[in-house]
């Protein structure tokens, strides 16, 4: 069971609040120069990882009190309970089982008095013998033809996993077969991409949970008659769309036959659901094998985490430091920055990952929280985001803390790029964390002969402040196994988050209501029919219908 109390009343919070007040004046260039120990202490290795946490405004003893309060919110307890199949999505009423898609170690997980790993199994075989049907070309176009295309047509958690996995797989993918994605409403996002496609050559993977998100719906009505415009037929649909999805009744409603249908279960959230048969699209792209390397990276970090003592558990101890960085210096954003352009999808894939889970302000009693709760998630890939958004972290007025991601080895070695992108990766959080100060600014003027008062002037322009917070994320390579550890860290971490902050992670209630008022907008824009709205809404909707004329 989950612990349902604040964590604002535990004894570990307000230690935290004394030690805060202690540790915030300090500067992160002192606690190295004070500790020459400091980064044995404060790093750990995963395997081919290495997460250094010692650039974090903390010391050994706020990891401490952080793993205290870990304790007294009953983490090691709430783990147990997602593994093995506890309700916790109590407002759904929904086991949370993203890991049991991932494991390839026990023989039985069993929820409701059923073995779900069965079922897991079946689907992992269906999508095996598929991906290897296209590509050994038993399966075909309706022409006899290979196929060359994938479109996945889906939107948040069945779109932005596989988009951003087979960017960063990139370098793995299967010669001959190009992936592309269809997510918005806006039909720019379908003519943009069919334009560029061939009916005969094209399959479409439509990917939604629920099957009744209505951009999905619509991208794959739009797709279904781009296709038929060239196959006339519609007996041919069923070699060229096949469904993934939860609930098949829809799917079939929709005119998909149930042997094209990759199932998954409502224990699997959107957002947890790229190891599902929603990873199709990765699976087709990299060849099965590659997307099984995925899951199996993805199954060391769940044992990892769920064998780990909180002290050395890499997915708490990040949910901690955020909780730190959030509760306590009261920071509301977040950055996330890959070194690494194959990752530059990851800020927005996590971006849905942790603000859908846990951007909530009621607690688990259904109280309102009385502290803040997830920070805003954002950023993008270096070095490229050094020439738009860093100087707001050097020298801006809130704190950022940052989570630097990198591979040692690059997947495309080209000269000195490699060195000369990771120089940078090294140089920004060593910046970062020691700034400049007065008196080094004023050596570097003086060499510089400039007059005196320009220099006074000049001085405080020049001034790094530093002690900003980083994390610095390596692995030795990007490959599907270390990408597969990286996202289940993060997925932890997520989850860690969440019940320290006494919310439940797994449902998106705030997302319904847009949806709600959007369905009874669009009859209004598509008929004469007019509703009463607010004075803003009503004279923004006027503007747009007479645009239409
Ligand atoms: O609108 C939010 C949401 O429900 C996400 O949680 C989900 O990932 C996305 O929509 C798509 O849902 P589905 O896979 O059911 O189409």
């Amino acid at each position: 069971m989950l612990r349902n109390i604040s964590p604002a009343t535990t004894t570990a919070w307000k230690n935290l609040e004394a030690h805060y007040k202690q540790l915030q004046p300090q500067h992160l260039r002192d606690l190295f120069a004070n500790d020459p120990q400091r980064f044995q202490k404060l790093s750990l290795q995963f395997e081919d990882f290495l997460f250094d946490l010692s650039k974090n405004r903390i010391t050994e003893e706020t990891l401490n009190l952080l793993v205290n309060l870990a304790e007294e919110m009953g983490v090691p307890q709430a783990i147990e309970s997602m593994f093995t199949g506890e309700k916790i999505n109590v407002t759904e009423n929904r086991a949370v089982l993203h890991t049991a898609l991932r494991n390839f170690s026990d023989p039985e997980l069993i929820l409701d008095g059923e073995n779900i790993l069965t079922e897991v199994n079946a689907v992992l075989e269906q999508m095996r013998s598929f991906c290897d049907g296209i590509h050994n070309g038993s399966i075909t176009s309706y022409t006899g033809k290979a196929f060359k295309h994938i479109v996945n047509i889906g939107i948040g958690g069945s779109h932005l996993g596989p988009q951003m996995v087979c960017e960063a797989l990139k370098s793995y993918q299967k010669p001959g077969l190009e992936v592309h994605f269809i997510s918005n409403v806006d039909g720019t996002d379908a003519a943009e991409i069919l334009e560029k496609l061939d009916a005969e050559t094209t399959l479409f993977i439509i990917a939604s949970k629920t099957f009744t998100t209505k951009e999905t719906i619509t991208n794959a009505l739009t797709a279904r008659n781009w296709f038929l415009e060239t196959a006339k037929d519609e007996k041919h649909i069923s070699k060229h769309f096949v469904a993934l999805s939860t609930n098949t009744t829809e799917v079939e409603k929709f005119g998909i036959a149930p042997e094209n249908i990759f199932r998954f279960w409502d224990w699997v959230g959107g957002r947890f659901s790229l190891w599902s048969a929603i990873g199709l699209s990765i699976a087709c792209t990299l060849g099965y094998n590659r997307f099984e390397e995925l899951l199996r990276g993805a199954e060391a970090m769940d044992k990892h985490f769920r064998k780990t003592p909180l002290h050395q558990n890499v997915p708490v101890l990040m949910a901690l430091l955020s909780i730190w960085y959030t509760n306590f210096f009261n920071c509301q954003t977040h950055a996330i920055l890959p070194y690494d352009q194959y990752m530059r999808l990851l800020p927005e894939f996590l971006q849905q990952l942790l603000m859908e889970s846990n951007g909530k302000s009621t607690d688990r009693n259904g109280q309102p929280v009385t502290y803040q709760t997830q920070p805003v998630i954002w950023g993008a890939a270096g070095t490229n985001s050094q020439h738009s958004f860093f100087q707001l972290i050097h020298q801006g007025t809130i704190l950022i803390p940052c989570d630097f991601i990198a591979a040692a080895v690059s997947n495309n070695p080209i000269g000195e790029h490699q060195a000369l992108l990771m120089s940078n990766y090294f140089a920004q959080t060593e910046a970062l964390m020691k700034g400049k100060n007065t008196e080094e600014v004023r050596q570097e003027l003086e060499q510089k002969n400039l007059p005196a008062s320009e220099l006074e002037n000049l001085l405080p322009h020049k001034l790094f402040e530093g002690n900003k917070p980083t994390t610095s994320i390596m692995m030795r390579q990007l490959t599907p196994y270390t990408l597969g550890s990286l996202l289940a860290m993060y997925e932890h971490k997520t989850f860690v988050q969440g019940v320290i902050w006494n919310i439940y992670s797994f449902d998106q209630w705030g997302v319904e209501l847009g949806k709600q008022l959007a369905t009874s907008i669009e009859k209004e824009l598509l008929t004469d029919k007019q509703q009463p709205h607010d004075a803003s809404t009503t004279n923004l909707i006027q503007y747009y219908k007479e645009n239409q004329k």
